[in-house]
Formats: C-alpha cells, structure tokens, sequence
C-alpha cells in the first residue's frame, strides 16, 4: 500500500525531527493502536524507545503474555512489564460509577509510567521526555465532544489528553490523525502478524468497563472465562473479521435458574457484537439464533457463577460499544 508506506516514511521522520536524541517511553495496552505506535516509533529512533505494559489485571484471558512474547522476543523492543494487577483491584474495591472508574484507571496509569520513567532515570542518568501515545482521529474527537448536542463528555478515554504537570513529559501521538482501518494497514506495513493486526479494538481501562458495578477478582476471572467463550466460537464460526468488535459484559444481576434438580442464583452475562468503521457509530451485529444458542448453551455449562445469558440489540447510537 503505497499511501501506508508514504505515511511511514513521512511520520518516522517526524518522530526523530521531534525527539531528536531523547528517550521515549510508550505505553502498551495490550491493543493494535499501542502496538502500532510503538513499533512505528522504534523503528524510527530504535533502542532510545522503551515500552512499559502496565498489566492493570483487566485485560483477557492469555492476553498479556501474548504482549509480552510479541515486543520482547519477536521485536526485540525494550520492554518493561510491570505487574500492577493488586494495585489496581484495590484502588477499584467498592467503585461502582462508569466515570470515576475510568478515571482512577487513567491515574493510576499515569502513576505506575511515571514511576518507571524515575525508575530508567535512575538506571543510567538519562531522562525520559517523551510519552509515546497511539492515540486516534476518533479518541481525539470523542473525548472533546459527542455530535448532535453541546460538548458533553461522553466518556472520558484514559488514553487521551494532556499529562499532569509534573510528570515533565511531551507527548508522541503518531497516530492522531489515522482512523482505525488505516492503523491496521500501517500494522500489516510494519510486519505486525495478521492475527494482531486484525484485533477487535480492546479499551484501555479493558475488562473494568465490562463489569458494570463494583469490580472484583472473582467477577473479573469469570468474565474472562465467558469472554474466551464467546470468542472461540466466533473465531470457529469464521465471523470475527465481519465484526468489529464483540465481547462479554458481565452484568451486576443475578438471576434465578435451575439445573438438574436444583436452583440456581447466578450472574448474568451479556453479549456485545457491533459493525462499524470506525467507532464512532456501530450497528448490533445479527447472529443466527442458532448460533447465540450454542454460545449461551457453552457459558452456562462451561462457565461457574453464570446460570443467563442475553444479546445486546442496541445499536450506537443510542447506545455506545461498551456499557460503561
Ligand atoms: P464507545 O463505548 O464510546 O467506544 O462507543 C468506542 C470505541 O472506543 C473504545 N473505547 C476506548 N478505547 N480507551 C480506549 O483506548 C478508552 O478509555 C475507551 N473507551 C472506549 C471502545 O472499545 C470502542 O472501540
């Protein structure tokens, strides 16, 4: 693709005009825009970037070693993978609002990367000024505010806007003015492996927007064990590339059921599958019903703890893709 490789070409040497010898730290989320970000930087400056993947224990099932194996040994970039799962549990104990979610997310990541950025000062004398972002068009827009009314802030996106003060720190947001098909094509131009590259979007504050209410370890493993469900059987059934993104919310509800002879008081789980272009507007994705049965049928006898499952018809918008 030619207009990709211009773009390469034209944006890495933006990033060495803007960093010039300094060093660049980059968050990883897990992510394609992250993963793309970072890869576009190292190439450009090569070893003056660092990864840092702040494993926040809200990613899914495998995921994280994936990230890990992918950077650190088939990129060879300098990764640091700091295990943050137990903060983060702890500081979400007893939250339950959408928003203060999110942003105790988005503080506690600005936290942990400005610790690590003292931590590789420490190491050699050298400063970290530059905080490496894969930041899109849509992130930017959506943030600001939402069309057709004033500007309300719909959700506030962990990944965007300015950096305390005190962290000292300069953005790198290569991706700021790329839509989300065009990143995947800078992917597949940068060598990314095609199962990477052809991702559903991942949110950066992950499983815990997945949870409505309050977020436990419990909640949290059993939603992942359904999400790799549902997952599993849109990759058997050939759909994941028509869908943009489909996964698993695990619902503040408990339903009453019977098994076998008994009953049952468990959660329930919902299942979420949109088209879209690009985020900003998404269509309920229309399964067979035989299909979500046979979905449905898999969580309950396969997952414990979750005894209903339902499917999200609602479009974005009124709705919008995750439910918090
Ligand atoms: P919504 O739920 O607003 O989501 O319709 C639109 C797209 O954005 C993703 N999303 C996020 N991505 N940080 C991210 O990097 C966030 O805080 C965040 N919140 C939502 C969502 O998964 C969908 O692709």
């Amino acid at each position: 693709d030619w207009t990709m490789a211009a773009f390469r070409a034209e944006a890495t040497a933006r990033i060495r005009e803007q960093v010039g010898d300094s060093r660049v730290i980059c968050a990883l989320s897990g992510g394609v825009d992250s993963a793309v970000a970072a890869v576009l930087i190292h190439e450009a400056i090569g070893d003056q970037l660092t990864c840092v993947f702040v494993d926040h224990g809200l990613l899914r099932l495998g995921e994280a070693e994936r990230v890990v194996q992918l950077f650190r040994d088939a990129y060879n970039i300098p990764l640091v993978h700091v295990e943050a799962q137990e903060l983060f549990l702890e500081e979400l104990k007893g939250v339950t609002d959408p928003e203060t979610k999110r942003k105790i997310i988005g503080k506690l990541f600005i936290d942990v990367f400005d610790a690590e950025a003292r931590k590789l000062k420490e190491r050699d004398g050298r400063a970290v000024d530059f905080l490496a972002q894969g930041t899109l068009y849509p992130d930017v827009i959506e943030s600001v505010s939402f069309t057709g009314g004033p500007s309300v802030t719909i959700k506030s996106h962990h990944n965007v806007g300015g950096l305390p003060e005190r962290m000292n720190m300069k953005l790198v947001e290569p991706l700021r003015e790329l839509f989300k098909d065009e990143v995947r094509n800078l992917g597949r131009e940068l060598g990314l492996p095609e199962v990477f590259v052809g991702r559903h979007p991942f949110p950066g504050p992950g499983l815990a927007i997945r949870c409505p209410g309050e977020i436990t370890a419990e909640k949290l493993e059993i939603l992942r064990h359904a999400d790799a469900v549902y997952l599993e059987e849109i990759r058997r059934a050939g759909l994941y590339d028509d869908i943009w993104q489909a996964f698993a919310v695990l619902l503040p509800v408990r339903s009453v059921g019977v098994m076998g002879d008994g009953r049952t008081y468990e959660h329930v789980l919902a299942l979420r599958a949109v088209t879209s272009v690009d985020g900003m507007t998404a269509d309920f994705y229309a399964f067979d019903m035989n299909f979500l049965g046979r979905v449905a049928t898999r969580i309950i006898n396969e997952v414990k703890g979750i005894n209903r499952v339902t499917y999200d018809i609602t479009s974005k918008p009124p709705g919008t893709i995750e439910w918090e």
